[in-house]
């Protein structure tokens, strides 16, 4: 499954894309054109799916959950505390999710240094592999299903019984703006390659100083996430007991993570909202 990485990525439509490759194109099958007004608010005919960001379709929700908190619990009147619960506990869920993944790849790549230390190249092959598994576990469960080499043609020919992972058809005509997120995302992936060769020349020093690199970014991002979950772990324990005092508090925490991972990755590209504040100004 290390290849699984490699597959992914290599092949991935924004990584073609970037690397200009001629795919046919999908023109025979185009997406239908999404309607300005979903026909109803559980929208059946939304078969654009498999082009959305699962990230986004997930950070949408952490704001939802988080706007949900402030409706439930600002002003003077006594707080909504089973909503309250209620969306902490879906940003624990989601916040423990994304903690998980980069917790992943920070502790296999200790056990790798580890095993380096030891002369143990069985084990910091596998300990290598782990790490990428990782990598990918998040890309699944983020990426947007054409990324990930589902798109209406892989639909259809599963509906048919096919086995199709027709990546060689699938180019990103229109690939996405650069953002921070996604540069990081290039290097650590540089940085991945570079450390799997050198563990295959068994050259150490390079092969720790490229996976440092990766699990100083690792670490970054899991305490952000760690910081998030605990908040909203503290959430959900104030509504239990139904108590108000400390709500602000841990909500201001929490979304504090929100804002300063923000700052780092998301960009200027596009408008990120971030949550409102527990008191803010309504002008
Ligand atoms: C917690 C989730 C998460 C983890 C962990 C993660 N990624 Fe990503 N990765 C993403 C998201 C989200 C994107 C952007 C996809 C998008 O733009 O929709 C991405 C995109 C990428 C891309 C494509 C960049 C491009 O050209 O657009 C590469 C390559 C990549 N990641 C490599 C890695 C490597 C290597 C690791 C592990 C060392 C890793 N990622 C760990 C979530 C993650
Ligand atoms: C460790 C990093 C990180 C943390 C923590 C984080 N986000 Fe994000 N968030 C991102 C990145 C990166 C993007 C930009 C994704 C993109 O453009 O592909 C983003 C985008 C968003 C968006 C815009 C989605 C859209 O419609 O395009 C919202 C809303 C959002 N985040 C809400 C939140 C909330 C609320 C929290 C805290 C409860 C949070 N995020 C915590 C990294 C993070």
């Amino acid at each position: 499954m290390s290849r699984l990485i490699c597959g992914l990525l290599l092949l991935s439509a924004v990584t073609c894309a970037v690397a200009s490759c001629t795919g046919h194109s999908e023109s025979n099958n185009e997406p239908v054109a999404p309607v300005a007004k979903p026909p109803s608010w559980d929208d059946q005919s939304d078969n654009l799916w498999p082009y959305r960001s699962q990230f986004k379709a997930h950070m949408r929700h952490l704001w939802l959950d988080a706007n949900r908190l402030v409706s439930a619990g600002r002003g003077d009147a006594r707080p909504t505390f089973n909503e309250i619960y209620a969306s902490a506990a879906d940003i624990s869920r989601r916040a423990g999710l994304m903690h998980g993944f980069w917790k992943g790849i920070a502790d296999h790549a200790q056990m790798l240094q580890m095993a380096m230390e030891d002369d143990d190249r069985p084990g910091a092959t596998e300990e290598m592999r782990e790490l990428g598994l990782s990598c990918d576990g998040c890309h699944m469960a983020t990426w947007s299903p054409a990324y990930l080499h589902v798109t209406l043609h892989t639909i259809d020919a599963w509906k048919a019984n096919q086995i199709k992972l027709g990546m060689e058809m699938e180019t990103d005509k229109e690939p996405p703006p650069e953002i921070p997120n996604r540069v990081v995302m290039q290097s650590m992936w540089k940085q991945f390659q570079a450390a799997e060769t050198a563990l295959k020349a068994w050259n150490k020093p390079e092969a720790l100083r490229q996976v440092e690199q990766i699990s100083g970014m690792a670490k970054t991002r899991a305490e952000l996430w760690r910081t998030v979950q605990q908040n909203a772990d503290a959430l959900v324990e104030l509504a239990r007991a139904e108590r108000k005092q400390g709500l602000s508090e841990a909500y201001t925490n929490m979304t504090a993570a929100c804002r300063t991972c923000h700052s780092a990755f998301a960009g200027p590209e596009r408008p990120v909202h971030n949550p409102m504040p527990w008191d803010g100004p309504t002008k």
